[in-house]
């Protein structure tokens, strides 16, 4: 079998990825449709030495299409994932449009693989924050449930798209050659600053990052009991997140158990060198399926030995965005 494939938002920073997965992952392609909006019309991309057209989305374009990889905005898979569905096609989302729908599963291979199997249409790829944190953590949940999760982001510029990681290069710049440098799509300048994630502020003062990793994990893990409570920042870094997670769980844990599991568990890197001081860094997550875990060690305000502090980092771009959504249409 293989698939006539659409890439929604083919132009952006996790549609260039999904193109660069697809040929290394050799996705059983019957063809590939690059779709965008009407600014890339006509722009043309390589692939596995074709040449192909970037075409504006329309309401026509999924009639010949088994298969579509979204990741244009959440508003654009509004409008164009039931547009697709209605067409016959899987959607696999990238967007946050259907994440918390009751009906749209939500998935993380590597933790929920038999909800694909409920899908109606449209299959939701999690956060980026949220992914790189449950991949690691899951494991450790199945074997001694996690009561509660203390979480600290240190996520990069790709999470705001291709636009922002060019912002921040420029941001770099600009400050170096002591520029004056007015940031138009990130909030705040990037380069050689530290800020509040970029998403709204609610009434509760969480901002929308940590609300999803909040409500993401816990649906994902089928926990709604399980408490979650996170602070999620932008650091100037290109396109690895890193992640300080601090767990309580049920029974007593040690550090030596931890890493055991996490030595066979999947998607994940044991990266956790205390003479070296090497530990998991977004430079070297770049590119990498792995989630990179490290800094594993017992948590010393838990003197009941139920806490665990570990640092993660993995690729947003990469297991955060488009591999997930490719190991989820493999899966398929
Ligand atoms: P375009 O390049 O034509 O604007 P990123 O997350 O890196 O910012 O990328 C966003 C992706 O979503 C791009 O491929 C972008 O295409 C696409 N996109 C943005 N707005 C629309 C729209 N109105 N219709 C279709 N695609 C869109």
């Amino acid at each position: 079998m293989s698939y006539k494939t659409a890439i929604l938002g083919a132009t952006g920073a996790v549609g260039a990825e999904f193109l660069k997965i697809l040929q290394q992952r050799n996705f059983p392609l019957a063809s590939l449709k690059l779709l965008a909006s009407s600014r890339s019309e006509g722009k043309k991309i390589a692939f596995g030495g074709e040449e192909l057209t970037v075409e504006e989305v329309t309401e026509k374009s999924f009639d010949d299409v088994d298969l579509v990889l979204s990741s244009a905005g959440g508003s654009i898979s509004e409008k164009f994932a039931p547009i697709a569905v209605k067409a016959g096609c899987v959607v696999v989302d990238n967007t946050s449009a259907y994440r918390m729908d009751p009906s749209v599963p939500l998935v993380v291979p590597e933790v929920n693989p038999e909800d694909i199997k409920t899908h109606k249409g449209i299959i939701a790829n999690p956060n980026c924050s949220t992914i790189i944190m449950n991949v690691p953590v899951w494991p450790l949940h199945k074997v001694n449930p996690i009561r509660r999760i203390v979480v600290s982001t240190y996520q990069a510029a790709s999470g705001a798209g291709a636009a922002a990681m060019d912002e921040l290069a420029e941001g770099a710049r600009a400050f170096l050659e002591g520029r004056e440098f007015t940031p138009t799509v990130l909030p705040h300048p990037a380069a050689f600053n530290v800020f509040s994630h970029n998403s709204d502020v609610g009434p509760d003062g969480y901002n929308l990052e940590e609300t999803k990793m909040v409500h993401e994990t816990q649906k994902i893990f089928h926990a709604p009991e399980m408490l979650i409570t996170a602070t999620c920042v932008r650091v100037p870094v290109m396109r690895a997140h890193s992640e300080a997670i601090n767990l309580q769980f049920t029974n007593p844990i040690t550090e030596d158990e931890v890493r055991e599991i996490l030595s066979s568990a999947a998607g994940v890197r044991i990266v956790d060198d205390r003479e070296r001081s090497y530990f998991p860094m977004p430079l070297d997550a770049t590119d990498k399926d792995d989630i990179l875990v490290g800094r594993i060690r017992s948590d010393i305000s838990q003197p009941d030995g139920c806490g665990i502090e570990m640092f993660v980092s993995g690729d947003q771009i990469r297991k955060g965005a488009a591999l997930n959504a490719v190991q989820i249409a493999e899966m398929l």
